[in-house]
């Protein structure tokens, strides 16, 4: 069943294996009978009307919110901001005319979110929430819910909901594309499919991220994660994943910003994880990969057929540059877990953080 482990010695993996048919399972509930995207009019219109989003998480689910807005801006054409919960809630930016609140998370019991959404009503805003929980806190306090359909997540780090929540969200973009006439070829649909499918793979080949986790992560006090534009998100979140559940220091830099500072840090052996899986920012990030390279580091790169050179340690197959991070993220969701269990941690309940944080 779905809160048990079965077979697996930790929740986190089951979870991580489970991606493939989380997605599935999203595109099925988001679709109708005629392939269109099965999405409620008010929700549609809410998003529609609105001259802006504002995207409101903490977590996971604001780096998950990372990836959202450029999905609805960069296929739906969609203004979108995102902001961490518990800095919005003392500190509201200069709102436009007509926004709509989107919350991410998971639990839908996040304090700090909840802060906001009871701000943003009293000043007569609509509000959705993306959650795992229906029946949550946030959901029965907003206008209106989306379901990330993931099944219960039990490991205290997030997996299949992060790939969850910008698998709905790239289902909005889509679904924003069309509402508007946007002549695109985006189809989040097919991509979707594809993404499963490769996200099976990926989980197949546990033996090469295992073998990374043990090269670059056994001993390390701590490792670095570069990415550029769109992968800038994804280090974020690959970062969060390795030091919440193996303690190892951990940070997700924009490759551009390393030369402002962060490259001082760099140690003969330092790991650097590089996500590089879009063409227009390649070379670039290959640049940096070098700059580092040259000041010891030991780097370890993720690319895509498109993008890949000779030696990177991941090629992960071509899908839709908008939905890239829901691939890249796999191989570091496996690498934090191995990187954990062979540092001697307790891989679903890391000290100090809880599952669900409902005090501010
Ligand atoms: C906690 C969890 C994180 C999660 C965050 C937001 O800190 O440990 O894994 O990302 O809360 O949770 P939510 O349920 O709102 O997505």
């Amino acid at each position: 069943s779905d809160t048990e482990k079965g077979t697996y010695n930790h929740f986190m993996l089951k979870e991580i294996d489970e991606q493939p048919f989380v997605i599935r399972n999203i595109v099925q509930k988001y679709q109708n009978d005629d392939g269109d995207i099965k999405l409620d009019d008010d929700i549609r219109s809410a998003i529609n009307d609105a001259d802006r989003l504002y995207i409101i998480a903490a977590g996971t689910s604001y780096h998950a919110g990372l990836v959202g807005k450029e999905l609805m801006e960069k296929a739906a054409n969609k203004p979108t901001e995102v902001h961490i919960a518990s800095e919005f809630l003392y500190n509201e930016p200069l709102l436009s005319k007509n926004p709509l609140f989107i919350f991410i998370s998971q639990s839908g019991e996040t304090a700090d979110c909840r802060g906001v959404l009871v701000n943003v009503k009293k000043q007569g805003f609509k509000s959705l929430t993306i959650t795992n929980v229906p029946g949550s806190t946030l959901t029965r306090e907003s206008d209106f819910t989306l379901h990330t359909y993931a099944g219960p997540e039990i490991a205290v780090a997030s997996t299949k909901a992060y790939t969850a929540q910008m698998a709905v969200f790239s289902i909005l973009a889509m679904d924003g594309a069309r509402a508007q006439g946007i002549d695109t070829d985006f189809n989040a649909i097919r991509e979707l499919g594809l993404i499963a499918n490769a996200m099976e793979t990926l989980c197949d080949q546990k033996d090469i991220m295992e073998q990374i986790a043990h090269d670059y992560m056994f001993k390390t006090p701590n490792c670095f994660f570069i990415g550029r534009a769109r992968d800038y998100h994804v280090v974020q979140e690959g970062a969060l994943k390795l030091k919440e559940i193996s303690y190892i220091q951990a940070e997700g830099f924009a490759g551009g910003e390393l030369k402002h500072g962060t490259i001082a840090l760099i140690e003969d052996g330092t790991p650097v994880v590089a996500v590089t899986t879009q063409e227009h920012v390649n070379l670039n990030i290959r640049g940096n990969i070098q700059e580092v390279v040259a000041r010891g580091a030991k780097a370890c790169v993720i690319s895509t057929e498109a993008t890949k050179q000779e030696g990177d340690q991941i090629v992960l197959p071509n899908i839709n540059e908008l939905l890239t991070p829901l691939l890249s993220v796999v191989p570091l969701q496996l690498i934090a877990y191995f990187a954990a269990l062979h540092r001697g941690c307790d891989v679903d309940k890391p000290r100090n953080l809880a599952k669900s944080v409902t005090v501010e």
